[in-house]
């Protein structure tokens, strides 16, 4: 009797866990949400960070998320003052870099939010 239960929980802990772990990932996958999406692959609305920042809105009153895709992009980004509560976010530290000079490198997680 006590080992069934036993058993019984262990199978329950297992479930759960599986159903941990798959919430866990749609999670991570859907928060936030992107208004844009840049990828060098060309799955994404741009492919370049400049054209992404240029199509953002001016003097946004939300939050407008720009998702950036794992890669390594050779641009000189500029944000202007009118490109308010604007967020960049990039595929992690390693996966999505901003170069711009030899030399230099920025991994991105930016936040305009001022
Ligand atoms: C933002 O402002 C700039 C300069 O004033 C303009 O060239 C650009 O088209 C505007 N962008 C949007 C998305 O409204
Ligand atoms: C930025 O967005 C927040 C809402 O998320 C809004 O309250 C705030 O006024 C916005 N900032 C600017 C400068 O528009």
């Amino acid at each position: 009797m006590a080992k069934k239960l036993t058993s019984s929980t262990k199978e329950l802990m297992i479930a759960l866990g599986i159903l941990l772990a798959i919430t866990w990932t749609a999670h991570s996958d859907k928060i936030p949400d992107f208004d844009l999406i840049v990828a060098q692959d060309g799955l994404g609305d741009f492919t370049t960070i400049t054209n992404a920042i240029f199509a953002a809105p001016n003097f946004s009153l939300t939050q407008y998320h720009i998702k950036i895709r794992a890669g390594t992009y050779k641009e000189n980004i500029v944000i202007g003052r009118e490109k308010q509560n604007l967020t960049l976010i990039g595929d992690g530290m390693d996966s999505t870099i901003i170069t711009w000079r030899k030399g230099c490198k920025l991994d991105i997680s930016y936040s305009n939010s001022r």
